[in-house]
Protein backbone atom coordinates (compact mmCIF):
# COMPACT_ATOMS: atom_id res chain seq x y z
CA UNK A 1 0.00 0.00 0.00
CA UNK A 2 1.58 3.40 -0.45
CA UNK A 3 2.41 5.77 2.04
CA UNK A 4 1.57 9.74 2.66
CA UNK A 5 2.84 12.20 4.72
CA UNK A 6 0.09 14.68 5.74
CA UNK A 7 0.51 14.80 9.30
CA UNK A 8 2.97 13.97 12.03
CA UNK A 9 0.53 10.97 13.10
CA UNK A 10 1.17 9.03 9.93
CA UNK A 11 4.24 8.21 11.22
CA UNK A 12 5.45 6.04 14.16
CA UNK A 13 7.85 6.52 16.79
CA UNK A 14 10.67 4.37 14.39
CA UNK A 15 9.72 5.69 11.45
CA UNK A 16 10.62 9.68 12.51
CA UNK A 17 14.19 8.56 14.22
CA UNK A 18 14.99 6.33 10.96
CA UNK A 19 14.33 9.32 9.10
CA UNK A 20 16.52 11.39 11.56
CA UNK A 21 18.92 8.64 11.05
CA UNK A 22 18.72 8.49 7.24
CA UNK A 23 18.89 12.36 6.83
CA UNK A 24 22.17 12.68 8.51
CA UNK A 25 23.66 10.01 6.52
CA UNK A 26 22.38 11.97 3.54
CA UNK A 27 23.54 15.24 4.89
CA UNK A 28 27.22 13.47 5.30
CA UNK A 29 27.01 12.53 2.01
CA UNK A 30 25.77 15.88 0.37
CA UNK A 31 28.65 17.68 2.24
CA UNK A 32 31.36 15.10 0.91
CA UNK A 33 30.08 15.40 -2.51
CA UNK A 34 29.68 11.77 -2.79
CA UNK A 35 27.71 10.57 -6.10
CA UNK A 36 24.09 9.18 -5.22
CA UNK A 37 20.96 8.99 -7.94
CA UNK A 38 18.73 6.36 -6.73
CA UNK A 39 16.14 8.61 -7.84
CA UNK A 40 16.98 8.25 -11.89
CA UNK A 41 14.45 8.55 -13.86
CA UNK A 42 11.64 9.56 -11.14
CA UNK A 43 9.71 12.74 -11.25
CA UNK A 44 8.36 14.57 -8.36
CA UNK A 45 4.98 16.55 -9.14
CA UNK A 46 4.84 20.06 -7.04
CA UNK A 47 1.54 21.56 -6.42
CA UNK A 48 1.45 24.72 -4.54
CA UNK A 49 -1.30 26.88 -3.91
CA UNK A 50 0.51 29.80 -2.06
CA UNK A 51 4.19 31.15 -1.89
CA UNK A 52 7.02 28.94 -0.77
CA UNK A 53 10.78 29.42 -0.57
CA UNK A 54 12.60 26.66 1.51
CA UNK A 55 9.77 23.87 1.10
CA UNK A 56 9.86 24.27 -3.10
CA UNK A 57 13.29 24.60 -3.54
CA UNK A 58 14.86 22.13 -0.79
CA UNK A 59 12.22 19.86 -2.60
CA UNK A 60 13.19 20.75 -6.25
CA UNK A 61 17.13 20.39 -5.10
CA UNK A 62 16.97 17.59 -3.72
CA UNK A 63 15.33 15.29 -6.72
CA UNK A 64 18.26 16.70 -8.57
CA UNK A 65 20.51 15.60 -6.26
CA UNK A 66 19.44 12.49 -5.62
CA UNK A 67 19.02 12.17 -9.96
CA UNK A 68 15.89 12.56 -10.34
CA UNK A 69 13.79 15.49 -11.58
CA UNK A 70 10.52 17.73 -10.51
CA UNK A 71 7.64 19.84 -12.03
CA UNK A 72 6.27 22.66 -10.31
CA UNK A 73 2.70 23.63 -10.75
CA UNK A 74 0.43 26.59 -9.26
CA UNK A 75 -3.07 26.14 -10.06
CA UNK A 76 -2.49 28.88 -12.14
CA UNK A 77 -1.43 27.08 -14.55
CA UNK A 78 -2.87 23.70 -14.97
CA UNK A 79 -7.01 23.48 -15.26
CA UNK A 80 -7.63 23.62 -11.78
CA UNK A 81 -7.60 27.16 -12.08
CA UNK A 82 -10.86 26.49 -14.94
CA UNK A 83 -12.54 24.27 -12.41
CA UNK A 84 -10.85 20.94 -12.92
CA UNK A 85 -11.48 19.29 -9.71
CA UNK A 86 -8.70 18.29 -7.57
CA UNK A 87 -9.77 14.38 -7.67
CA UNK A 88 -9.72 14.61 -11.34
CA UNK A 89 -6.32 16.24 -11.34
CA UNK A 90 -4.70 13.56 -8.35
CA UNK A 91 -6.11 10.60 -10.92
CA UNK A 92 -4.17 12.19 -13.68
CA UNK A 93 -0.87 13.26 -12.02
CA UNK A 94 -0.58 9.93 -10.72
CA UNK A 95 0.00 8.18 -14.11
CA UNK A 96 2.50 10.55 -14.72
CA UNK A 97 4.74 11.34 -11.82
CA UNK A 98 5.83 9.12 -8.84
CA UNK A 99 5.61 11.15 -6.24
CA UNK A 100 3.72 14.46 -5.43
CA UNK A 101 4.10 17.54 -3.18
CA UNK A 102 1.45 19.96 -2.31
CA UNK A 103 0.71 23.16 -0.61
CA UNK A 104 -2.85 24.27 0.00
CA UNK A 105 -5.00 25.98 2.08
CA UNK A 106 -7.57 23.47 2.85
CA UNK A 107 -6.10 20.45 4.76
CA UNK A 108 -9.37 18.78 2.96
CA UNK A 109 -7.55 19.33 -0.29
CA UNK A 110 -4.68 17.51 0.60
CA UNK A 111 -6.43 14.40 1.71
CA UNK A 112 -8.96 14.45 -0.96
CA UNK A 113 -5.76 14.50 -3.61
CA UNK A 114 -4.00 11.35 -1.45
CA UNK A 115 -7.50 9.37 -1.60
CA UNK A 116 -7.46 9.65 -5.34
CA UNK A 117 -4.01 9.15 -6.38
CA UNK A 118 -2.16 6.08 -6.42
CA UNK A 119 1.35 7.52 -5.78
CA UNK A 120 2.79 8.73 -2.43
CA UNK A 121 1.33 12.19 -1.35
CA UNK A 122 3.52 14.87 0.94
CA UNK A 123 1.95 17.69 2.83
CA UNK A 124 4.55 20.87 1.94
CA UNK A 125 2.04 22.98 4.38
CA UNK A 126 -1.82 23.24 5.04
CA UNK A 127 -3.67 25.91 6.90
CA UNK A 128 -3.68 23.18 9.89
CA UNK A 129 -0.15 21.40 9.46
CA UNK A 130 3.22 21.18 8.40
CA UNK A 131 4.78 18.08 8.98
CA UNK A 132 8.41 18.41 7.20
CA UNK A 133 9.06 21.47 9.14
CA UNK A 134 9.15 19.81 12.07
CA UNK A 135 10.56 17.17 11.03
CA UNK A 136 13.65 19.16 10.15
CA UNK A 137 13.30 20.50 13.52
CA UNK A 138 14.09 17.94 15.49
CA UNK A 139 17.03 16.90 13.19
CA UNK A 140 18.06 20.25 13.88
CA UNK A 141 17.31 19.35 17.67
CA UNK A 142 19.33 16.25 17.88
CA UNK A 143 22.55 18.35 16.42
CA UNK A 144 22.49 21.00 18.71
CA UNK A 145 21.37 19.56 22.01
CA UNK A 146 21.97 15.90 21.61
CA UNK A 147 19.16 14.49 21.75
CA UNK A 148 15.60 14.01 20.02
CA UNK A 149 13.69 13.59 23.15
CA UNK A 150 13.55 14.59 26.56
CA UNK A 151 13.43 18.42 26.15
CA UNK A 152 10.57 21.08 26.72
CA UNK A 153 10.00 23.34 23.61
CA UNK A 154 7.75 26.73 23.92
CA UNK A 155 6.21 27.26 20.89
CA UNK A 156 5.38 31.27 21.77
CA UNK A 157 2.78 33.12 19.31
CA UNK A 158 0.05 31.64 17.26
CA UNK A 159 -1.63 28.29 17.81
CA UNK A 160 -1.17 27.65 14.09
CA UNK A 161 -0.01 24.85 11.80
CA UNK A 162 3.22 24.65 13.18
CA UNK A 163 2.21 24.45 16.72
CA UNK A 164 -0.38 21.89 15.30
CA UNK A 165 2.21 20.19 13.97
CA UNK A 166 4.63 20.34 17.38
CA UNK A 167 1.43 19.02 19.40
CA UNK A 168 1.46 15.73 16.82
CA UNK A 169 5.31 15.27 17.30
CA UNK A 170 4.62 15.23 21.26
CA UNK A 171 2.73 12.48 20.35
CA UNK A 172 5.24 10.35 18.88
CA UNK A 173 8.10 11.90 20.92
CA UNK A 174 8.88 11.95 24.71
CA UNK A 175 9.19 15.89 24.10
CA UNK A 176 7.23 18.76 26.13
CA UNK A 177 5.56 21.09 24.18
CA UNK A 178 3.43 24.36 25.80
CA UNK A 179 2.13 26.57 23.46
CA UNK A 180 1.90 30.32 24.66
CA UNK A 181 -0.58 32.12 22.76
CA UNK A 182 -3.21 35.07 23.12
CA UNK A 183 -6.93 33.88 24.29
CA UNK A 184 -8.39 32.79 21.21
CA UNK A 185 -5.34 31.91 19.16
CA UNK A 186 -4.97 28.36 20.80
CA UNK A 187 -4.09 25.50 18.97
CA UNK A 188 -6.62 22.98 17.29
CA UNK A 189 -8.85 21.82 19.65
CA UNK A 190 -9.16 18.06 18.05
CA UNK A 191 -5.50 18.04 17.76
CA UNK A 192 -4.90 18.94 21.17
CA UNK A 193 -7.64 16.68 23.24
CA UNK A 194 -6.25 13.82 20.71
CA UNK A 195 -2.93 14.48 22.03
CA UNK A 196 -4.29 14.38 25.71
CA UNK A 197 -6.20 11.19 26.16
CA UNK A 198 -2.63 10.01 24.32
CA UNK A 199 -0.82 11.49 27.34
CA UNK A 200 1.69 13.49 25.31
CA UNK A 201 3.17 16.59 27.30
CA UNK A 202 1.17 19.34 26.42
CA UNK A 203 -0.18 22.00 27.18
CA UNK A 204 -1.53 25.89 26.50
CA UNK A 205 -0.04 28.90 28.26
CA UNK A 206 -0.99 32.45 28.01
CA UNK A 207 1.86 34.13 29.64
CA UNK A 208 5.12 33.90 27.71
CA UNK A 209 7.75 35.37 30.20
CA UNK A 210 6.33 32.15 32.96
CA UNK A 211 5.72 30.18 29.73
CA UNK A 212 9.37 29.56 28.54
CA UNK A 213 10.67 28.99 32.10
CA UNK A 214 12.67 26.02 31.43
CA UNK A 215 12.72 25.84 27.82
CA UNK A 216 15.66 24.42 26.06
CA UNK A 217 13.72 25.30 22.76
CA UNK A 218 12.14 28.77 22.12
CA UNK A 219 10.23 28.17 19.21
CA UNK A 220 7.96 31.20 16.93
CA UNK A 221 6.42 31.92 13.54
CA UNK A 222 4.81 34.78 11.94
CA UNK A 223 1.83 36.36 13.64
CA UNK A 224 -0.26 36.34 10.64
CA UNK A 225 -0.02 33.17 8.02
CA UNK A 226 -0.51 33.21 4.48
CA UNK A 227 -3.95 33.92 3.55
CA UNK A 228 -5.04 35.73 6.55
CA UNK A 229 -3.57 39.07 5.22
CA UNK A 230 -7.06 40.39 6.22
CA UNK A 231 -6.55 40.15 9.66
CA UNK A 232 -3.09 42.07 9.91
CA UNK A 233 -3.56 44.55 12.12
CA UNK A 234 -5.63 43.18 14.80
CA UNK A 235 -3.05 40.01 14.93
CA UNK A 236 -0.26 42.40 15.10
CA UNK A 237 -2.09 44.00 18.19
CA UNK A 238 -3.53 41.34 19.88
CA UNK A 239 0.55 39.08 19.26
CA UNK A 240 2.43 42.18 20.90
CA UNK A 241 2.98 40.80 24.14
CA UNK A 242 4.09 37.75 22.58
CA UNK A 243 7.52 39.14 20.87
CA UNK A 244 10.25 37.31 21.04
CA UNK A 245 12.82 39.49 22.28
CA UNK A 246 15.83 39.73 24.37
CA UNK A 247 14.16 40.05 27.80
CA UNK A 248 11.94 36.75 26.73
CA UNK A 249 15.25 35.19 26.08
CA UNK A 250 16.25 36.12 29.34
CA UNK A 251 13.80 34.40 31.20
CA UNK A 252 15.07 30.81 29.34
CA UNK A 253 18.70 31.41 29.55
CA UNK A 254 19.89 27.75 28.03
CA UNK A 255 17.36 27.77 25.43
CA UNK A 256 18.33 27.80 21.03
CA UNK A 257 15.65 30.28 19.26
CA UNK A 258 14.10 28.39 16.00
CA UNK A 259 11.50 29.69 13.54
CA UNK A 260 10.65 28.15 10.40
CA UNK A 261 11.22 31.14 8.54
CA UNK A 262 9.83 33.57 6.78
CA UNK A 263 10.29 35.79 9.60
CA UNK A 264 8.76 38.90 10.30
CA UNK A 265 11.68 40.71 11.51
CA UNK A 266 10.15 43.13 14.49
CA UNK A 267 7.32 41.70 14.44
CA UNK A 268 7.22 37.94 16.41
CA UNK A 269 11.42 38.27 16.94
CA UNK A 270 13.85 41.00 17.52
CA UNK A 271 16.93 41.27 15.04
CA UNK A 272 18.93 41.02 17.70
CA UNK A 273 17.19 37.38 18.59
CA UNK A 274 16.91 35.66 15.70
CA UNK A 275 20.45 36.81 14.49
CA UNK A 276 21.94 36.13 17.90
CA UNK A 277 24.15 33.63 19.40
CA UNK A 278 21.51 31.30 20.35
CA UNK A 279 19.36 31.37 16.89
CA UNK A 280 20.14 28.27 15.14
CA UNK A 281 17.82 29.13 12.07
CA UNK A 282 19.93 28.73 9.49
CA UNK A 283 21.12 25.10 10.16
CA UNK A 284 17.19 24.73 10.65
CA UNK A 285 16.94 25.67 6.91
CA UNK A 286 19.42 23.75 5.88
CA UNK A 287 17.89 20.95 7.24
CA UNK A 288 14.93 20.74 5.21
CA UNK A 289 17.12 19.87 2.27
CA UNK A 290 18.00 16.55 4.35
CA UNK A 291 15.25 16.07 5.44
CA UNK A 292 13.07 15.75 2.51
CA UNK A 293 15.44 13.97 0.89
CA UNK A 294 14.75 11.27 3.98
CA UNK A 295 11.40 11.73 2.92
CA UNK A 296 11.33 11.32 -0.64
CA UNK A 297 13.37 7.77 -0.57
CA UNK A 298 11.32 6.83 2.61
CA UNK A 299 7.53 6.87 1.01
CA UNK A 300 9.44 5.18 -2.25
CA UNK A 301 10.40 2.19 -0.49
CA UNK A 302 14.19 3.17 -1.19
CA UNK A 303 16.26 2.03 1.60
CA UNK A 304 19.36 3.89 1.53
N1 LIG B 1 9.37 27.18 6.38
C1 LIG B 1 8.80 27.11 5.19
O1 LIG B 1 7.99 26.23 4.89
O2 LIG B 1 9.20 28.08 4.32
P1 LIG B 1 8.60 28.39 2.89
O3 LIG B 1 7.23 29.00 3.09
O4 LIG B 1 9.57 29.36 2.28
O5 LIG B 1 8.49 27.11 2.11
N1 LIG C 1 2.46 29.56 9.69
C1 LIG C 1 3.16 29.97 8.50
C2 LIG C 1 4.26 29.02 8.18
C3 LIG C 1 5.11 29.38 6.99
C4 LIG C 1 6.16 28.37 6.70
C5 LIG C 1 2.16 30.04 7.36
O1 LIG C 1 1.31 29.15 7.24
O2 LIG C 1 2.20 31.01 6.59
Amino acid sequence: MKRDLLSIRDLTTEEIKRLIDDAITLKKRHKAQLPYFPLKGKVMGMLFEKPSTRTRVSFEAGMYQLGGSAIFMSPRETQLGRGETIEDTARVLSRYVDIMVLRVFSHDTLVKFATNSSIPVINGLSDLLHPCQVLADILTIYEKLGKMEGFKLVFVGDGNNMANSWINLATRLDIEVIVSCPEGYEPDSDIVNKALEEGAKVSIGHEPSKDVEGADVIYTDVWCSMGQEEEREERLRDFAPFQVNASLMEKAPNAIFMHCLPAHRGEEVTDDVIDGERSVVWDEAENRLHIQKAIILFLLGINL
